[in-house]
């Protein structure tokens, strides 16, 4: 019989063994190629010495192709749990010096039963991708287990936040389980593609000085499949844990609280001399969130894509808040459709985690013309409404200066049952621009104006008088309040201090139909 000793001595050695993945050749070529191992990888994103690895002796049961002789302990992925700043997270890391990292049938069920758990426990799952795709001497065994890792991520969404990030190759159908996940981070060099690398065009991106096909700034800038770019892994893994520092591991926590030295009633005298008086020069709505952020800290999410609307999380008076913003330096802040899309899909994560939205409106209106009309604009603009009008967390809105039309309806309004809307004194609530409005409602008369120009200033001027202005929304109490712009973040602060315990519901249904 076998000592313990003995017995000791086995483990170790299969213990040595499991954790080369692929062995040292391949570690090599993968540290060669400028990307880490899977394992480093994890040690990287957690906390030091909390990884806690599970399934590390599992092996492919695939007999085809002389696949008998070839098994490596663990199977190309690496499972288990870690903790982020203290917090439990479930992951996977997908191991690429082991058969490419492609998914076997036992690969995908290792995947499948840190999701499952994941679930049961209530904490996030992030997956770390690098990986050649359905393996293929497997066949449909494979792309089985890709289905069976799909449906997880549906059953999974909105019950605990989904992170993926992309570390090397993530190609075919692979990318729907990404694709489903809440964000997903791609560092430069990976790619993603569903048809071939040679459908996708180069994109530069000269702000972050990268360059790629069917990479990060591919799906950062032109396609919104991606929510961050990272220039290196460990910048990208450091981007995880911050993000997940304003996130709520389940949908039955609130997000977590971060004390800070800024004191809420901290003024905001920015602001004063931020925002224009005059609505046609545009100013950067980011200054604005920064100002009003505990500590002027703000992390943008897809701040490569529609950048004229402006989403992510900051803090007040410790607590996180999901910021949606119209930015006024890009397309005056016009919605079109990747914005609205862009922004519907924050707002519904939000709602779905428990984070109160606060909006900042400056916008003239959705982007007029055939193309956006021909892609659909009133889809995909509505999108953005019923996000809106469907969530039940905390909603505050400031009118900044412009709000016009459709969109005063659509970005968090009174009427879409926000709990508190203000205004700026700059703020201008109308069903559109001065100019455009005297055009269409004094035609006649301007048509039999003896000096058209000087009549149309007057209107003009008469009609900003008059509606340009946020007194009449606040006579009908469509907004609760004018503020000065010294006071936002105070009242900000105190407003969601208010709403903390807010309850809200939709009747009981199985799903709304979003326009999709
Ligand atoms: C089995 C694979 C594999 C795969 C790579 N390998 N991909 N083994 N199944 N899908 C193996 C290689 O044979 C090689 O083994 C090792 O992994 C490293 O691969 P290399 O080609 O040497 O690496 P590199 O040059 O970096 O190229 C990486 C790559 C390439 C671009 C990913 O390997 C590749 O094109 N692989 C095939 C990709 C693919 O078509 N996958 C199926 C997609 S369809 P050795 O022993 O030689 O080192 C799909 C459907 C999913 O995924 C559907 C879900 C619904």
């Amino acid at each position: 019989m076998e000592t313990m000793e003995e017995k000791l001595r086995v483990l170790a050695e299969k213990d040595r063994v499991a954790l080369l993945g692929g062995g040292e050749a391949r570690i090599k070529r993968q540290h060669d190629a400028g990307k880490l191992t899977a394992r480093e990888r994890i040690d990287l994103l957690v906390d030091p010495g909390t990884f806690q690895e599970i399934d590390r002796f599992v092996v492919h049961r695939c007999t085809d192709f002389g696949m008998a002789d070839q098994k490596f302990p663990g199977d190309g992925v690496v499972t288990g749990t870690g903790r982020i700043d203290g917090r439990l997270v479930y992951l996977f890391s997908q191991d690429f010096t082991v058969f490419g990292g492609s998914l076997s049938r036992e690969y995908a069920r290792k995947i499948c039963k840190i999701m499952d758990q994941a679930v049961k426990v209530g904490a996030p799952v992030i997956g770390l991708n690098d990986s050649g795709g359905a393996r293929i001497q497997e066949g449909v065994e494979s792309l089985g287990g890709y289905a069976d890792i799909f449906l997880r991520n549906v059953t999974t969404s909105g019950v605990v936040p989904q992170i993926s990030a992309i570390l090397g190759p993530c190609a075919g159908g692979a990318v729907y389980s990404p694709a489903i996940t809440d964000f997903v981070f791609m560092v430069e060099g990976a790619y993603m593609f569903v048809t071939g690398p040679e459908v996708v065009k180069t994109v530069t991106h000269e702000e972050v000085g990268m360059e790629d096909l069917g990479g990060a700034m591919t799906h950062n800038v032109k396609s919104g499949v991606a929510q961050f770019a990272a220039p290196d892994e460990a910048s990208c893994l450091a981007g995880i844990r911050e993000l997940l520092s304003y996130l709520p591991s389940n949908n039955l926590e609130t997000p977590p609280f971060k004390e800070t030295g800024d004191p809420p009633d901290r003024p905001t005298e920015a602001i004063v001399d931020l925002v224009p008086t005059n609505p046609n020069l545009p100013y950067d709505i980011k200054d604005a969130i920064r100002e009003i952020a505990d500590d002027h800290e703000f992390l943008e999410v897809h701040e490569h894509f529609a950048g004229n609307i402006v989403v992510g999380f900051i803090r007040l008076n410790g607590r996180s808040v999901g910021v949606v913003a119209n930015q006024p330096a890009v397309l005056a802040g016009c919605l079109d459709i990747d914005s609205s899309v862009k922004g519907a899909r924050f707002v519904r994560f939000c709602d779905a985690f428990n984070i109160p939205l606060l909006t900042l409106e400056d916008v003239p209106g959705f982007l007029p013309g055939t193309d956006q009309e021909w892609r659909g604009i009133i889809r995909n603009g509505a999108k953005l409404l019923y996000a809106f009008a469907e969530a039940t967390v905390p909603k505050v809105t400031v009118i900044m200066r412009k709000s016009y039309g459709g969109a005063y309806c659509v970005m968090a309004s009174k009427h879409i049952r926000a709990d508190y809307n203000f205004a700026l004194p700059t703020a201008e609530v109308a069903v559109m621009g001065p100019e455009g409005a005297v055009n269409i409602i004094f035609r006649q008369q301007l048509a039999r104006s003896d000096d058209p120009d000087a009549e149309r200033a007057e209107l003009v001027a008469d009609y900003r008088r008059r509606f340009a202005n946020p007194y009449k929304a606040a006579e009908l109490g469509f907004i609760d309040e004018i503020l000065h712009p010294t006071n936002l973040r105070r009242r900000l602060c105190a407003a969601f201090d208010v709403l903390e315990n807010k309850q809200d519901d939709v009747p009981r249904r199985k799903h709304g139909n979003i326009p999709l």
